[in-house]
């Protein structure tokens, strides 16, 4: 159980695999992490802050100008609790966003004040995958020193066949542990 007690940021943002994140939230709660979720204005379209905020047993970081949460600054004091963070899905607006360090948002702002080890797991289109602007930001990402697990290859949500898919909640566990 490496992950017991360990403090664990998952950001969430607006693709078709939200709905994974719950999976990966309850595996991380099953491992005794404490679990913190972020989700984008996107991801609510796709999953209920509800679900995930039973789920991880906390409270759903939403905005970043939460009247409730105006005694922290919100963005700094959740990026220093983090002692691990995973973006899952990582949209490819989310990367790109993060390779900037665009901070416009309570997860991209996050992001951009994390001292901790960060692993993003993409998933979108085949073709979002594999533009150029992608492929470069996921690049740079990685030079700032975060984690990216590769999207598998198979059936997207389009139909379409492709790399893209967002890996199963169990292999990014095991991603985690082996951090
Ligand atoms: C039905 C639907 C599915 C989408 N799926 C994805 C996806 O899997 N990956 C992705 O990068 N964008 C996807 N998008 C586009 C994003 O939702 C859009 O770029 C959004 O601005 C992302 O915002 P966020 O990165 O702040 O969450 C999808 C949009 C729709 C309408």
């Amino acid at each position: 159980m490496v992950l017991k007690d360990k403090h664990v940021l998952v950001g969430v943002s607006g693709g078709i695999a939200a709905y994974k994140s719950a999976h990966l939230i309850r595996l991380l709660r099953k491992q005794g992490a404490e679990v913190r979720v972020v989700m984008t204005r996107a991801a609510q379209e796709f999953i209920t802050p509800l679900t995930l905020a039973a789920l991880s047993e906390h409270e759903v970081g939403l905005d970043l100008f939460d009247p409730a949460s105006h005694h922290e600054v919100r963005h700094i004091a959740w990026a220093d609790w983090a002692d691990m963070a995973v973006v899952a899905p990582a949209t490819a607006n989310v990367l790109a966003k993060a390779a900037a360090g665009i901070a416009d948002d309570l997860l991209t702002s996050i992001l951009l004040a994390l001292q901790c080890p960060l692993v993003y797991a993409p998933a979108m289109h085949h073709q979002m995958w594999n533009h150029p602007a992608t492929q470069r930001n996921l690049h740079t990402l990685r030079e700032f020193g975060a984690h990216v697990i590769p999207p598998d290859e198979g059936e997207l949500a389009s139909g379409d066949v492709g790399p893209g898919r967002m890996p199963e909640p169990e292999t990014i566990l095991a991603f985690l542990e082996d951090l």
